[in-house]
């Protein structure tokens, strides 16, 4: 099955580049998935193409006008049924593995970007169905949190990594674990040396060092974010 994820930005071109680059590159040339980024002056039909206004009540800063993302959201709801219409905001909830692997089930998703201070509300309003945010900090749009979404998604479908890159394996997959460290060749480089049990070959004890930093790693990630 390939999946359909549209975007609506203001500024699509700071899309392109990501979009179309190793991981979700190789999943668009093996017909994983389909990302349509859609711009949003296209919908605003005045003789100088506007896009955002003051926001009523006051305040700095401009907001994105309705009319653009009603036309376009409207035209796409018409084409297909979306299973989740996103919404990244500040707002929202705090994105996790867990939304990841929801969203990987998806057929089709859309993406609402919001740009400057904000979008006019009546848009989350009518048609979010999931405002998410990937942190507690402020970006200058939504674009890179679409990004986070997409890269996040889109490496989960079957196909796409292969079996050596396998995502079964990651950190946070089952739940919060923090993997061991990895280390290629050299075996010494920088007067650094790597642990001395991944060149035994005594598998039984690899396996146990691997469990054993995974163990203490997990433990000190949990502390420094006051987890548990
Ligand atoms: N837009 C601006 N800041 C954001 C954040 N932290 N998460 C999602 N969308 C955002």
């Amino acid at each position: 099955m390939k999946m359909r994820i549209d975007v609506i930005s203001a500024v699509p071109d700071s899309l392109i580049s990501p979009l179309n680059t190793s991981i979700i590159k190789r999943a668009k040339e093996r017909n994983k998935v389909e990302i349509v980024v859609h711009n949003l002056r296209d919908y605003a039909h005045d003789k100088h193409k506007q896009i955002d206004d003051k926001p009523f009540g006051g305040g700095p800063g401009m907001l994105l006008k309705p009319e653009p993302f009603f036309e376009c959201i409207e035209k796409l709801l018409n084409e297909r049924k979306y299973d989740h219409v996103i919404y990244p905001s500040p707002g929202g909830k705090f994105y996790d593995q867990k939304m990841a692997n929801k969203f990987s089930l998806a057929k089709n998703i859309l993406i609402i970007a919001g740009h400057y201070k904000g979008i006019d509300d009546r848009v989350r309003q009518k048609f979010a169905t999931d405002e998410i945010s990937i942190g507690r900090y402020i970006l200058t749009g939504g674009e890179i949190a679409a990004m986070v979404i997409i890269d996040s998604v889109v490496r989960l479908l079957p196909g796409v990594l292969n079996d050596s890159e396998s995502a079964l394996n990651d950190s946070l997959m089952d739940g919060d674990i923090i993997e061991a460290p990895y280390y290629t060749r050299p075996a010494e480089f920088n007067n650094m040396k790597i642990p001395e049990v991944l060149l035994s070959g005594h598998e039984k004890k690899i396996k146990e060092w691997k469990e054993e930093q995974s163990k203490n790693l997990t433990d000190k990630w949990k502390k420094i974010n006051n987890l548990e």
